[in-house]
């Protein structure tokens, strides 16, 4: 044995000469004078140190608290019997656990809930309410008295310090406070002739250091029997009185608005009329109201208003049906939707990007990245007749289309939605029904991986009246789920009592994947398993887009 390890020893002579060296130094160190009581204080020294690093330690992982990541129920349900709903779903963070909560709004019909009784309010009234996005706990509830016009969450200069949702209902506009459901301020809403419509929010015009809102209101029924004039109303986020007088506006056959900022930052108010698409800005609106503010405008639009109106054209067209603006990069776009096609419109130098002809869309188009090229693409649904759907993918840059699939569907078929992962592709999600089983009580959710577009999962679900639809992350780069509220539709009068009830509930997008079956031409074995590892490996962004 003794010979071995003197041959290794001699095997090696680089360990050999490392020895010899440690042993050289030793020598050298005993040579001088208090070598050895160096090294005992180093070593008390070292031992010091070690003690302190452990009691930093231990003092952080045992006096002093991590922060607490909240927990959460992957799946939860709200369910509640007598009541209808409305389509409207909002997420706010109400209870500040830094996870956003679920804002929607029920017609309630059971007394014995006594919800409605307790603000003395006659039976059925709607509650507006917010329930813990962890856990489906209610949060607060706030019976209000029916009918329900319209709901805004996140609405600025509503909230203390925050935002607060605004709802129209009955005569009156109520604010209410998003962290507690309480009352901040309740307004007729006489003032606005026909009051009905959504508002527009707008940066502080009373220099009363909140933000404040407008209303604005037109009737496009009636505009052929009495012609009804258009109307702009400001009023103050902090108290909901009026601020400046009534915009009467001579605006011809207005059936529809939207917000939009320009390039610059110039506040606009866009118009859908009959005959196109028409800009007016808000620093004109405010002007006339009498109101005494500074809003940008945009020189180059305003080079081409109509001197009187104030109107601008941006899109003439006798089959304008939507307009939505294109979240891209760089310069604000619109995507306008007419009866027979989609196109984008880049609004700096108002020229039409592309146009692709499409039937009749049954939902508004959903924005995603589908493609690598960094634009965002749009996904839309087209009725091709015979209860089926063809659900396209349209690319960004060029309208062209990058994905197709028909499928059946019921009305009311939700809008599809999506999801970004941090790969720069988003996931989509969408309803409807395979070919292969036509019973009509079913009804799948789909998820499309832009990577694996030739297949996607299938999750067959009990059909149930879905009125509202959102995909989402609930936290900050994870917690990606959706939410589906189902139940009577509030907006048509019908018997409550036999019908089914209210319910939300939410559901974890991956928890959704070991559920669902493979579906597309030649799935095999290890298609299907390569997809389903996709869709676990994947990573989610909050950014929208
Ligand atoms: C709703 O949640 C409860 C438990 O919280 C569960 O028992 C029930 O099955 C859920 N309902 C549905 C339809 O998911
Ligand atoms: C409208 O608001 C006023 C003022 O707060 C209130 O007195 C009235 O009861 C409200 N009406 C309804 C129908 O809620
Ligand atoms: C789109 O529709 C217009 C008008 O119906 C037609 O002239 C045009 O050729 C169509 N374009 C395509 C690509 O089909
Ligand atoms: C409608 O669908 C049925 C069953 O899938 C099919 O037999 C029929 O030919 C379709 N009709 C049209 C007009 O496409
Ligand atoms: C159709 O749906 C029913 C009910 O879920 C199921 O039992 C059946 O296997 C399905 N058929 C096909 C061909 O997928």
């Amino acid at each position: 044995m003794a010979d071995a390890s003197g041959n290794n020893f001699e095997a090696e002579p680089l360990k050999g000469g490392e020895a010899e060296g440690g042993v050289s130094k030793e020598k050298s160190c005993t040579e001088k004078l208090g070598c050895s009581h160096l090294t005992s204080w180093r070593t008390a020294a070292f031992l010091l140190s070690l003690f302190l690093c452990l009691a930093v330690v231990f003092a952080f992982s045992f006096i002093l608290p991590c922060p607490v990541r909240p927990q959460y129920e992957s799946t939860w349900n709200c369910t509640l019997p007598d009541a209808a709903t409305y389509d409207f779903l909002a997420v706010e963070d109400a209870n500040e656990d830094k996870v956003l909560d679920v804002f929607f709004i029920y017609k309630d019909s059971k007394a014995s809930r006594n919800t409605c009784l307790s603000e003395d309010l006659s039976i059925p009234c709607l509650v507006l309410t917010a329930v813990d996005g962890t856990n489906g706990k209610k949060l607060w509830e706030r019976p209000l008295a029916a009918e329900f016009d319209w709901v805004e969450c996140g609405v600025k200069g509503l909230g203390r310090q925050d935002t607060g949702c605004l709802v129209a209902h009955a005569d009156n506009l109520t604010a209410v406070d998003k962290k507690t459901g309480v009352i901040r301020w309740q307004q007729s809403r006489s003032t606005v002739m026909n009051g009905n419509l959504p508002l527009i929010s707008l940066s502080d015009l009373n220099a009363d250091k909140t933000e404040d809102f407008a209303i604005i209101s037109y009737n496009p029924e009636a505009a052929s029997l009495t012609p009804v004039p258009s109307e702009v109303v400001f009023f103050s986020g902090k108290s909901g009185d009026q601020i400046g007088l009534n915009v009467l506006a001579d605006w011809k056959r207005v059936f529809g608005h939207q917000q939009f900022k320009t390039s610059s930052g110039a506040p606009y108010l866009l118009l859908l009329t009959k005959s196109g698409l028409y800009a007016v800005s808000l620093q004109r609106l405010a002007v006339l109201a009498d109101l005494k503010t500074e809003l940008k405008e945009e020189k180059s639009w305003e080079e081409k208003s109509d001197k009187s109106t104030g109107l601008i054209s941006l899109y003439p067209s006798d089959s304008l049906k939507r307009v939505m603006v294109y979240p891209g990069s760089g310069s604000p776009s619109l995507l306008i939707q007419t009866d027979s096609s989609i196109s984008l419109l880049h609004t700096d130098k108002l020229k039409i990007a592309w146009t692709t002809n499409t039937s009749s869309l049954l939902s508004a188009p959903t924005f995603g990245h589908f493609n690598k090229d960094g634009i965002l693409d749009i996904m839309i649904e087209e009725d091709i007749g015979n209860k089926t759907k063809r659900v396209l993918v349209l690319s960004g840059s060029s309208g062209a289309i990058l994905w197709e699939v028909n499928l059946l569907f019921w009305t009311p078929s939700p809008r599809p939605a999506s999801v970004l992962t941090l790969n720069t592709y988003s996931v989509f999600m969408l309803w409807g029904q395979s070919h292969e089983n036509q019973t009509n009580e079913m009804q799948s959710s789909f998820l499309l991986h832009p990577r694996y577009s030739q297949l996607m999962l299938e999750r067959r679900n009990p059909a149930r009246n879905i009125i509202s639809f959102k995909a989402t992350l609930l936290e900050r780069g994870r917690h990606a789920c959706y939410l589906v509220l189902t139940g009577p539709d509030g907006r048509q009068h019908a018997e409550l009592g036999e019908t089914d009830p209210v319910m939300l509930t939410k559901r974890k997008i991956k928890d959704d994947v070991s559920e669902s079956g493979v579906m597309g031409v030649a799935v095999d074995e290890s298609s299907s398993k390569e997809l389903k590892e996709a869709f676990y490996r994947l990573r989610f962004s909050d950014a929208l887009f």
